[in-house]
């Protein structure tokens, strides 16, 4: 057996709990399309994973809270931006699971209005139970992980981590699998498949589907619009995962660090968590031309770049199939209701 069937043999037998209605519907933008003239816009709709209003993180836990059973875990740790969607579909997760949650929370994202800080996923974390705790923005992510889980078994708790959005190779293999499920559905529409445009956070979701493109010697590209990094950080952020996912696979290292990762971080804007004027028109376009929900953190930016790419004639004369890979995220908008009287837009 080849190293490519062993590596697919050994993704499938990864244990995995089940949280998310997958697969995941795969939709023709057509209204978007015919706007733009030579492209089909495809979507790929992981906001409908199905887990406490869906998003990317569900595929992501059904491989880790598995891991965290079978090591008999009893309380997941993690944490994330106070909006963070990690993080609520961490706490709804592990409701579900009968496990305890303990969440980090940071305050990173400075001058939001008084909604920002009580609806949308906060509200949410709030229902599922989490124990939320508040951190100012100086304080580091792991330090305090660590220092929770330290305090945690002390009280004789078994407790689990999970970093950052999921982004560790177990976590990114699970976007290894989406893309093998993507690619699927794209053969059974007799369609085929020449570019993904994605957002990268943390890293995982990236560092996955370069995995599934190695798995199955896709020659397209994925293209990962940065919601919070310059190009070099965020591509060490897909590295690192990417890395640790191929030796879980036994995938040959120097096949992974041959291929190329595509980070585009024109659309950050002033910084994480604060929506640009393009990501606001991106938003404003997919909510009246399709009826699609995107979010002023991650996909709205990530649309932003898809558009401005096609703009831009990026893709060339051959690559007319283009999938947008919607992360969810869209319960955010609540915390952001300033948007829709944006004058500028
Ligand atoms: C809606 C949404 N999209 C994209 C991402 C980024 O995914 P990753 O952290 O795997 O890069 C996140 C991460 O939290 C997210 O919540």
């Amino acid at each position: 057996m080849d190293w490519r069937a062993g590596a697919v043999n050994a993704l499938r037998e990864i244990k995995r709990v089940k949280l998310g209605h997958l697969p995941t519907p795969i939709d023709s933008l057509d209204r978007l399309s015919t706007r733009i003239d030579g492209y089909r816009i495809w979507v790929k709709r992981d906001d409908c994973t199905g887990l406490a209003t869906g998003g990317n993180k569900t595929r992501k836990l059904e491989f880790l809270l598995a891991d965290a059973l079978a090591k008999k875990a009893e309380i997941v740790v993690t944490s994330g931006a106070i909006q963070s969607n990690h993080v609520r579909q961490v706490a709804a997760a592990s409701a579900r699971l009968g496990l305890g949650c303990v969440l980090a929370l940071f305050d990173v994202v400075p001058d939001r209005t008084e909604f920002y800080g009580v609806v949308g996923n906060v509200l949410l974390d709030r229902l599922f139970g989490a124990e939320m705790r508040f951190f100012p923005e100086l304080e580091n992510p792991d330090f305090s992980l660590d220092a929770i889980s330290s305090e945690l078994i002390a009280e004789g708790k078994r407790p689990y981590l999970i970093p950052v959005g999921g982004s560790n190779g177990l976590g990114a293999l699970a976007y290894a699998t989406a893309f093998l499920e993507a690619l699927e559905q794209f053969k059974a529409l007799r369609e085929p498949l020449h570019a993904i445009v994605v957002p990268s956070g943390s890293g995982g979701t990236v560092a996955g589907l370069l995995l599934g493109a190695i798995l199955s010697g896709w020659p397209g590209k994925i293209i990962g619009v940065s919601v919070s990094d310059k190009n070099e950080r965020a591509i060490e952020k897909v590295r690192r995962p990417q890395l640790e996912g191929a030796e879980f696979l036994n995938v040959p290292i120097e096949i992974v660090n041959q291929t190329a990762i595509f980070i585009d971080d024109r659309f950050i804007g002033p910084d994480y968590g604060i929506p640009t004027a393009e990501c606001v028109r991106a938003i404003k376009l997919l909510a009246s031309t399709e009826g699609l929900l995107l979010d002023p953190v991650y996909t709205g930016k990530a649309m932003a770049g898809l558009l401005a790419l096609i703009d831009e004639r990026y893709f060339g004369e051959d690559a007319r199939n283009l999938l947008f890979w919607h992360t969810g995220g869209s319960v955010a908008l609540h915390g952001y209701p300033e948007i829709v009287d944006w004058e500028q837009i």
